[in-house]
């Protein structure tokens, strides 16, 4: 039995989950306030990390009756996302084993968001996934753990990047993908957009076009509700009629059976009920995690660091964030 953390601090999330073996006792996150700005500030967004992770840390070891000397690791993520962000989770997480003499394990931010479906649905390698969020979107082959191949990607935005940049135009806060969700409820899927790479027989994606109409269109109409509403389920489709088609592609390229749809993006019901049915009518198992899962958290940074453990894989301390970590 190992008690260990993870720590999640790669962009504007602070996220901490404490487990024993494969079960989680708890996590936390602290979502930052970034409405102020419109967006993401990266240095604003570290000194926020700086400010919460000990308390975080702290008070979820407290809650559980259990101390900093019962851990047997300690796992973050080192890559990719904002340099500043990662480097107040990594030098903690460094830090804190350093103090306890125990092994600190650095952990790919992506990889941890397939695992994540991995430790709720029990599946195994090899495996497809199709993740998508707020800086990335791609259709990658899982063949063993630490090692992936990336068949398809965004030439551009990411879908996640794009909600968020179209969104703050039509006034909602920051992330706007779940605003734009609840938002196209009320709505009719009426606005004529560009389907991204229409025809193309890639897996790439591309969403700069589509962010492009969408402000367009907003910026000449009469601004009312229903325009807005009507905005947000035309823009959530296309979306949707994207990701279905590539992975449609990708399905021709790859025979693998089982599939998981991950990222922030996936915690969006409308396309995730689309995802499921394309893999159905294709004979594909899809697993997705929880929407609370989906986005940015300590759970998936701790089962993935939990499975190197169990290979004795460990980070060394020369070891440091890398905001551009490649698989
Ligand atoms: O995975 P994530 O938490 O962080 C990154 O690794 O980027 O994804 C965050 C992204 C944001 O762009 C946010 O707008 C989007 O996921 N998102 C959603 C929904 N919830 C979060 N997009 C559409 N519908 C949602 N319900
Ligand atoms: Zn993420």
């Amino acid at each position: 039995m190992v008690l260990y953390l993870g720590i999640e601090t790669s962009c504007d999330d602070t996220s901490v989950a404490l487990m024993d073996d494969e079960v989680c006792l708890g996590y936390v996150t602290d979502t930052q306030d970034s409405s102020t700005f419109g967006g993401v500030v990266p240095e604003y967004a570290s000194r926020e990390h700086m400010n919460v992770l000990p308390d975080l840390i702290d008070s979820l070891l407290l809650k559980h009756n259990k101390t900093l000397f019962e851990l047997g690791f300690i796992a973050a993520t080192i890559g990719p996302g904002l340099l500043g962000s990662l480097m107040v989770g990594v030098t903690y997480a460094k830090s804190l084993a350093w103090s306890l003499n125990i092994p600190w394990i650095g952990v790919h931010h992506l990889e941890a968001h397939a695992m994540v479906s991995m430790w709720q649905n029990n599946f195994s390698f090899p495996f497809g996934i199709l993740l998508v969020s707020g800086g990335h979107t791609c259709i990658i082959i899982a063949k063993e753990l630490g090692k992936y191949e990336i068949i398809g990607s965004s030439l551009d935005d990411a879908v996640g990047e794009m909600f968020d940049k179209v969104g703050r135009k039509l006034g909602f806060d920051n992330p706007s993908g779940p605003f734009i969700e609840e938002c196209a409820k009320n709505g009719n899927k009426v606005v004529k957009l560009p389907t991204p790479l229409y025809l193309d027989k890639s897996t790439n994606f591309s969403f700069s076009g589509l962010k492009t109409a969408a402000i367009r269109y907003w910026e000449q109409s009469d601004k009312t509700q229903q325009d807005k509403a009507n905005l947000c389920a035309s823009l959530q489709d296309v979306v949707t009629l994207s990701l279905c088609d590539r992975l449609q592609n990708a399905f021709g390229v790859s025979d693998l059976d089982n599939w998981c749809f991950v990222g922030g993006v996936a915690s969006n019901l409308y396309i995730r009920n689309r995802i499921s049915a394309l893999c159905k009518s294709n004979g594909k198992s899809l697993f997705i995690p929880d929407p609370h899962l989906c986005r940015d958290n300590g759970v998936m940074i701790a089962y993935t660091g939990y499975k190197y453990y169990l290979l004795g894989q460990f980070s060394s301390y020369s070891d440091s964030a890398n905001s551009a970590l490649k698989f």
